[in-house]
């Protein structure tokens, strides 16, 4: 059977487990010899006990749980040449030629790179005499397929990324918490939500939460923002409601594209309106705990189809991400993604706010 490596890399989410488990059942089920990376990309350069064969038992009882089982790390080694070279010699002394990467764009990217690479990498160990010929030739193709794990639900090319429902669960659970307090000291709360430069979160978390107001890159604050803002708290006030909610993503900007942050929101509340405000930053809250139903589903689902992909897989085939097309599972070119990932990042930074929006709806 072929050898498949399953790891996670970047910032953990709820639902990598079930992602992980789908990926060693489903591979085990079709005949596979199925590895465990630990530690994402380190634990590949690093290799020995690193890398290590699965079994159907050693992924039961992990699908509720948070995080990822098989450790993850951001890793600057895999970012050299050296640290890939590494890395492909560990894999082929395994006889890994297939990988299941969990992540988000800079860890699917890299895996990219890293098969564009895989054919010079191995004539370099060959020529080093680190691997024979044989297995050079025997292992000269490298497959992979991505799923993407993030809370923040940044990625293009699908509907919902692996983590994000949790996320979400775990902050309207926080926001209905700080409800009932603020309604006691008749309180203003501004929240700050994770989601980098991706306002989704705090967006889906506002209008769950019953906010009353919402700050998200997105849709930068206008330069008259902090007296909109006041006047909609009056208005909230004056209907006879004793609390206001105000949520703040953490990658929240102005129209020159300065940040917007709680303390600022907060002064500008306390200044104006003389309301007694306080602040929650929610933080890696967000990331941990038990995955949602949906986010073990869509994990597994995923996870499963990454599998079959790669099974199907032929010379010619491009790399993949699986993603959540509507309720399909769908096979989505790697590097078409990943290009307008990017797309969406460059135009943020150049202010294009509608045409950031644009692009990452079209999928
Ligand atoms: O990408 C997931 C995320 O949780 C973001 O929402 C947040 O900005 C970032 O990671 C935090 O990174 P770290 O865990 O390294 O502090």
């Amino acid at each position: 059977g072929k050898g498949i490596a399953v790891f996670t890399s970047g910032g953990d989410s709820q639902g990598m487990n079930a992602a992980v488990r789908a990926v060693v059942r489903m591979g085990i089920y079709l005949g596979c010899k199925v590895y465990f990376i630990r530690e994402g990309y380190q634990g590949m350069v690093d290799g020995g006990e690193h890398i290590i064969e699965a079994n159907w038992s050693s992924v039961s009882s992990i699908i509720h749980k948070g995080g990822t089982i098989i450790g993850s790390a951001r890793c600057q080694d895999f970012r050299e040449r050296q640290g890939r070279l590494k890395a492909a010699k560990n894999l082929v002394d395994k006889g890994i030629t297939n990988l299941v990467v969990i992540g988000g764009d800079g860890s699917l990217t890299g895996a990219d790179l890293f098969r564009q690479e895989w054919s010079s990498l191995l004539e370099e160990l060959v020529k080093n005499k680190e691997i024979t010929p044989e297995q050079k030739e025997k292992y000269r193709i490298l497959q992979i397929a991505g799923l993407v794990g993030s809370i923040d639900n940044d990625f293009c090319g699908t509907d919902m990324t692996i983590g994000t429902d949790s996320a979400l669960h775990r902050i309207i659970e926080a926001i209905d918490a700080i409800v009932s307090t603020a309604y006691s000291h008749q309180r203003t709360f501004i929240m700050e939500v994770m989601g980098r430069h991706c306002g989704y979160l705090a967006l889906v978390a506002a209008l769950t939460g019953e906010a009353d107001f919402v700050f998200i890159p997105e849709w930068p604050a206008d330069s008259n923002w902090k007296d909109v803002l006041c006047k909609k708290l009056m208005q909230e006030r004056t209907a006879g409601q004793r609390l206001n909610i105000i949520i703040v993503a953490e990658g929240a900007i102005d129209r020159n594209g300065e940040p917007i942050t709680a303390e600022m929101i907060k002064k500008v509340v306390v200044d104006n309106l003389h309301q007694d405000t306080r602040i929650t930053v929610l933080g890696h809250v967000q990331r941990g705990g038990r995955p949602s139903a949906f986010d073990r589903i869509l994990g597994s689902r995923m996870g499963a189809e990454a599998v079959m992909a790669l099974m199907e897989a032929d010379e010619k085939t491009e790399p993949c991400v699986i993603s959540l097309d509507g309720n399909q599972a769908v096979r989505v070119p790697l590097m078409q993604c990943v290009k307008q990932t990017k797309a969406v990042a460059q135009a943020m930074a150049d202010k294009q706010w509608e045409k950031a929006v644009q692009l990452r709806g079209k999928s």
